[in-house]
């Protein structure tokens, strides 16, 4: 039963930390994201999805001007990842608001666009605020929330529930992998059927029944992963270098380590190194270059090279195969992950960096599930 299910969630069962069962559990937060709303296809019918809460908005969808994303945190971040996805397939212009930032900045929003709001608990104060005043200027308002019956998922006019199951670690870990699945979904139901996208969509709906096993792989680097923060632990810094699909993972991935291991950490946008980020490069700060296979692979090479040139302290994340050719002469620390389709990647790229976060946060004796000053849920402002 459904109650049954809870309260199986709320058991810690055989991990010592909230964090550490939701990190793990993703392959079946993930299988239970994407249950009955991905159609596998066969001899007669084509392979598609199904989101039974936003069926009657897609028209409405694909005819506004843009379509404005907004959420908080790991929220926003996870709408960042998904982002590239929804332009691609939709064709229509896709922006992105801090929720507080829209509300302080009181920016435009018109009857002509379509404003999504990201949040796990459906209830913080800043992304209900931007809601509000969305809802004021006539957008249509769809809500991505984990939690049915939440304020966001009650005020907008439509939306989708991630159903990654109860999350109770303050950091969001498998909230994050499931909302960019839902909204890689959005992206799909937005986008519709035509000839000239045939493959590309059903490229990525085989990546999406895929991805709870690959997930299942890339959790196999706990160890690793434990082994690299034991390097860390008394590290003062760490930058974490993306572009493209993997932007959000980088900041993502910093936005872990600072939230739980309490330890400075930016996510840097690979394309802006030269100006400014690159000042910091020398051989003591660790570096995490993320560069799997995608449309930026060769791109990433080249910052791979010029901050090896730096000698900066390098720690590449890479398509399982790839380390010889992102890290020549083996000088550097090499992340081997399973490749998905480029859009998916995010989903498998951000779990060695949670793992990564949750241990440097238990060598370091602090507190993983509840980490100091922060909140699970933010409902003042
Ligand atoms: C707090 C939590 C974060 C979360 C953010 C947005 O800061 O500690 O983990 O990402 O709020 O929360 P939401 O529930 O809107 O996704």
């Amino acid at each position: 039963s459904i109650l049954e299910m809870e309260v199986e969630q709320i058991n810690k069962g055989k991990y010592e930390h909230y964090m550490q069962k939701e990190i793990h559990e993703q392959p079946e937060s993930l299988t239970t994201t994407m249950r009955g709303r991905l159609i596998r296809g066969g001899s007669c019918k084509a392979k598609s999805v199904l989101l039974g809460g936003l069926k009657d908005h897609l028209k409405t969808i694909r005819r506004s001007r843009r379509v404005v994303f907004i959420g908080c945190g790991t929220s926003y971040n996870a709408a960042l990842a998904a982002r590239p996805i929804l332009e691609e397939l939709s064709g229509v212009p896709v922006t992105m608001e801090i929720a507080s930032d829209l509300v302080d900045r009181q920016g435009p929003i018109y009857r002509e666009d379509t404003a999504v709001f990201v949040s796990q608990s459906g209830e913080t104060a800043d992304t209900l605020q931007a809601l509000e005043y969305a809802l004021e200027n006539g957008a249509l308002c769809v809500g991505i929330t984990n939690t049915v019956g939440s304020i966001i998922a009650r005020n907008t006019h439509c939306g989708v529930h991630i159903n990654a199951g109860c999350e109770i670690g303050v950091a969001s870990t498998k909230a994050y992998t499931s909302q960019i699945v839902v909204m890689a979904m959005v992206a799909l139901a937005i986008g519709g059927d035509t000839i000239s996208n045939q493959a590309r969509r059903e490229a990525i709906i085989d990546g999406l029944f895929d991805l709870p096993k690959k997930v299942r792989e890339v959790l196999k680097l706990d160890q690793e992963m434990r082994d690299l923060a034991k390097l860390l632990i008394a590290e003062q810094s760490l930058l974490v270098f993306g572009r493209g699909y993997n932007y959000a993972t980088a900041l993502e991935g910093a936005l872990k380590v600072k939230e739980v291991a309490l330890m400075h950490s930016e996510g840097i946008l690979a394309g802006e190194m030269k100006h400014g980020p690159l000042a910091l490069v020398d051989e003591n700060l660790p570096i995490v270059v993320i560069a799997t296979r995608d449309g930026c692979f060769s791109k990433q090479q080249s910052v791979i090279q010029q901050l090896h040139a730096r000698k900066g302290r390098l720690i590449v994340m890479c398509s399982r195969g790839d380390a010889a050719s992102v890290c020549p002469g083996g000088s550097c620390r090499v992340i081997e992950v399973p490749q998905v389709e480029d859009c998916l990647q995010p989903v498998v790229n951000i779990v060695p960096l949670q793992l990564l976060a949750y241990h440097l946060t238990v060598l370091r004796g602090f507190n993983v599930d509840q980490p100091r000053n922060l909140a699970k849920s933010v409902t003042t402002q």
